[in-house]
């Protein structure tokens, strides 16, 4: 295969080499029964891989239970549910993508119902469970008063993110994400908006950053040189006062000295008064402001639809690869059809279809 495009090229992050620089963004189904993958889930990431990505993660996937954000999401807290996980990763592997696995604590936005059954909160006698946080902050009105976590609590929280990826390394994943984004546990201890403890998990920014930290280099303990670890940040809170682009630069180079080879490039939601109007390629520029001062290799998200849009981006060094959500909900083959458009002649159509594969010029 002669690949000309800088989007299907390869990448290799550590020793790990990934067939193109479309990666599947992580995106939660709801769809779960007590944290194991089942059909649903092999059906959808098995298809996004026989689509063309490079690199196919799943959704977020709770290192305990009270880290749902609701009780239909995936979870690999336990070790019944690795094999569910193999299969996944297994299938993935079998199209030529690389499989990940985005961990996550949802802490005060969890136990919630589906969003097409209202996304709200669930109390004890609908299924839900006490949310925990950094502090007694809510998200809003809707959402949970979370119970603020004690300093032994954190330290077994950061042993079950551990013992997470241990279970990911033998489920066949090759790239564990830390989700560290959107208002979930993580950035509500990074942001001063969730977080106002007093003790050495609050006030000064290294203070907030110290349990993400400890997450990382715990993780790292355990995930293999030789394989890759990202960490989904929200680059900026879009709130006066919160967590911003300048905040998010200093910790990327933290995670850097902590063993993180890619930040995934997110934003917002760890407050209802953040300011934003999303547009096209919106958080583009974050990842380019983190790839350039920080020095770390950095994905790019959000309503990315185009081909021509996601080469320009990576031509231009605004990042090293391009994670797509709903595009891919659409579309999940559209990689192979952006592939064309590029006038890349792949050779990873599944030989099932290769007599409806579009080539370009065709
Ligand atoms: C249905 C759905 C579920 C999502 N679940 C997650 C998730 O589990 N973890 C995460 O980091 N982001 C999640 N996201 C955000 C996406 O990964 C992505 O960042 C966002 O949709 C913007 O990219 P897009 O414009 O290409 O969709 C979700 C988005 C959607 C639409």
């Amino acid at each position: 295969m002669s690949s000309i495009s800088k989007l299907f090229s390869s990448i290799q992050l550590r020793d790990l080499t990934i067939r193109n620089r479309l990666f599947v963004s992580p995106m939660c189904q709801y769809s779960s029964e007590d944290g194991a993958p089942n059909e649903w889930h092999r059906v959808h990431l098995g298809t996004r891989a026989s689509g063309g990505a490079g690199l196919v993660m799943t959704e977020a996937t709770a290192v305990e239970p009270r880290g749902r954000i609701s009780p239909w999401d995936l979870g690999i807290w336990d070790d019944s549910q690795i094999d569910g996980f193999r299969a996944v990763a297994d299938f993935i592997h079998s199209q030529g993508a690389a499989a990940a696995i985005q961990l996550a604590h949802a802490g005060r936005k969890a136990s919630t119902a589906q969003p097409w059954n209202g996304g709200k909160l669930l109390g004890e006698s609908d299924g839900g469970w006490q949310p925990v946080g950094p502090s007694d902050l809510p998200y809003d009105e809707n959402l949970a008063v979370p119970r603020r976590l004690n300093v032994a609590e954190i330290d077994a929280l950061v042993k079950e993110w551990r013992a997470a990826a241990e279970r990911s390394l033998v489920a066949g994943f090759d790239v564990v994400e830390l989700h560290f984004a959107h208002g979930y546990l993580a950035h509500e201890f990074l942001s001063p908006i969730s977080n106002d403890r007093e003790d050495e998990y609050g006030g000064s920014a290294e203070n907030r950053a110290r349990f993400p930290l400890q997450i990382a280099k715990a993780v790292r303990e355990v995930w293999p040189d030789h394989l890759p670890l990202f960490a989904r940040i929200s680059a900026t809170e879009y709130v006066e006062g919160g967590w911003d682009l300048n905040d998010s630069i200093r910790f990327s180079g933290w995670l850097k000295d902590a063993g993180v080879d890619l930040i995934d490039t997110s934003s917002g939601g760890n407050s209802p008064a953040q300011t934003l109007t999303p547009f096209t390629g919106y958080q583009v520029p974050f990842a380019e402001e983190i790839r350039k001062q920080a020095g770390i290799a950095t994905g790019a998200v959000g309503m990315i639809t185009e081909a021509q849009q996601a080469e320009q981006i990576l031509q231009s060094g605004q990042a090293d690869a391009i994670f797509v959500g709903r595009e891919l909900l659409r579309n999940p083959y559209w990689p192979l059809h952006a592939a064309a458009e590029l006038g890349d002649r792949l050779d990873y159509w599944p030989d099932q279809y290769l007599r409806a594969a579009v080539y370009p010029g065709d």
